[in-house]
């Protein structure tokens, strides 16, 4: 099995961005984490960053033949994205939709996700923490479609 981690806009800069609402850890801490969860369960991971839109979209495209689902922290284009929607759409691939804070505490407009509509599910407000517990989410559904 293999997951890819695929992170959007502004995520590079966890750590020192809205600590009060992201906290401390960065990308870096998170992919260690991940990492070490992926070695402990077994399974292969890529890791990855952009700020770019269609970086995202290749990056879904790329996974294909490559990783066996996706755990997706799109940023802000979750609520704005109907190209990444359809990227997910259009790639034959199971998507756990992540978000480090509670998206339904915050702005209105943080309450609307495209990913959601075409995601096997989401988990959000757990921070960090999040990262493996999607990992283990898709790993369940992966074993489940088996
Ligand atoms: C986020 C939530 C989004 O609303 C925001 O635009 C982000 C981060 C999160 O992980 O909590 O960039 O996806």
């Amino acid at each position: 099995t293999s997951i890819l981690i695929l992170n959007g806009p502004n995520l590079n800069l966890l750590g020192t961005r809205q600590p009060e609402v992201y906290g401390h850890t960065t990308l870096a801490d998170i992919e260690v984490l991940c990492r070490a969860h992926a070695k402990s369960r077994g399974t292969e991971l890529g890791f990855e960053q952009s700020n770019a839109e269609g970086g995202l979209i290749d990056a879904i495209h790329g996974a294909r033949g490559v990783h066996d689902g996706i755990v997706l922290n799109a940023g802000a284009y979750t609520h704005t994205s109907i190209a990444l929607m359809d990227a997910i759409s259009s790639v034959q691939l199971p998507v756990a939709e992540l978000h480090l804070s509670n998206i339904h505490a915050r702005e209105d407009f943080r309450h609307v996700s495209y990913i959601a509509r075409v995601a096997v599910g989401v988990i959000c407000g757990f921070g960090a923490a999040g990262y493996p517990l999607a990992m283990d989410a898709l790993l369940a559904h992966l074993a489940q479609a088996d």
